[in-house]
């Protein structure tokens, strides 16, 4: 069953179309990941979902709720992490005073809140912090802080925009980690915007990337990956004579490029999926032991330029 279905959904900002027709359906317990450049409308896209904004045309329903016949409900079963989520919690108030505050905007069961703040503090690894003030929190336990917020009511579809783009490398890990634990915890329906390609790539199941308001693609990474990319890059670490692994591989039509590293040669391949074994296969024929045979991590990112700045959109 689908969670989020997005139908024709629009938005205008007077002559500016923010939004364009947009279709989308994103099944229960996915992992969602909106990419797009900066203004490519996926900021809005949140806004309406979270029934912030009106649309101008078009709908959406989000676990069964009409986001315009419906926003009440909507807004009960969504948790929302925004761009600004700075502005969701309260600096001068303590961690564990900012979550009693929302649990009881949100009317959690009273004999609850204490049970579940002290939950999620202490899985998302705040519960030492618990009676430091927001304000003087790092801006990484700001943001778990605040996607402690976002889930304190336990809502079946969570909405974040742009969660790590704040974060240095090893927080925006962490709250990565977080997220992945959050939903093989409560199996909730993760909707994430980012422009983040690497982030997506590892947490999301599903991706879309829109421009201009517009989705330019759709569907599984794993699909997005096999079928548009055409070719891709590998490292492969081998024991055993580099240069030869380099001739033999450069002997294939359909390896393009060679280059040898100390203990590995990269290679770029045509149609990876057909091609790979057959590589493999040649190369432990010539005696070279293959100890690594890993994709370059950039493919995505490759895959995004060529369909927003190549005209592919
Ligand atoms: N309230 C508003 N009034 C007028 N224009 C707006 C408003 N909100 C967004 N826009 C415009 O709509 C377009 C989409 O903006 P949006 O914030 O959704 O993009 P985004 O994909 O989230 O970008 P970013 O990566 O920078 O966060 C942009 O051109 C933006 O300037
Ligand atoms: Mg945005």
């Amino acid at each position: 069953m689908d969670e989020v279905s997005i139908s024709g959904l629009t938005k205008n900002f007077g002559d500016l179309v923010a939004v364009d027709h947009m279709e989308l359906s994103i099944p229960a317990g996915t992992i969602f990941g909106l990419l797009g450049p900066n203004g490519a409308g996926k900021s809005t896209t949140t806004r309406l979902l979270s029934t912030l904004l009106h649309p101008t045309d078009g709908t959406a329903v989000v676990s069964g709720f009409d986001i315009i016949e419906n926003p009440v409900q909507v807004r009960e079963i969504t948790g929302v992490l925004p761009e600004e989520s700075n502005h969701t919690i309260y600096p001068s108030l303590t961690a564990y005073e900012n979550l009693e505050y929302f649990a009881r905007l949100y009317e959690v069961p009273k004999d609850e809140i204490h049970e579940r703040i002290e939950e999620l503090l202490t899985f998302m690894e705040l519960w030492e912090r618990k009676d430091d003030r927001a304000g003087e929190l790092s801006t990484g336990n700001r943001q778990r802080l605040a996607l402690c917020r976002a889930i304190l009511h336990r809502p079946k579809v969570l909405l974040l925009d742009e969660p790590t783009s704040a974060l240095d490398p090893i927080a925006a890990k962490r709250v990565r980690e977080l997220i992945l634990s959050l939903s093989q915890r409560y199996k909730q329906t993760f909707f994430i915007n980012s422009h983040n390609l690497p982030e997506v790539q590892r947490i999301c199941d599903r991706i879309a990337i829109i421009d201009k308001g517009k989705v330019v693609l759709h569907g599984s990474t794993r699909e997005l990956r096999s079928k548009l990319l055409a070719k891709q890059e590998f490292r492969i670490r081998v024991v055993g004579d580099i240069g030869k692994a380099s001739s033999v591989a450069k002997s294939m039509n359909f390896v393009e490029e060679v280059e040898e590293e100390v203990d590995s040669i990269s290679v770029v391949i045509e149609n990876p999926l057909e091609n790979n074994s057959t590589l493999m296969q040649a190369l432990l024929s010539n005696g070279i032991k293959i100890v690594e045979f890993a994709e370059e991590e950039t493919t995505l990112e490759d895959l995004y330029l060529e369909v927003v700045k190549g005209g592919t959109a």
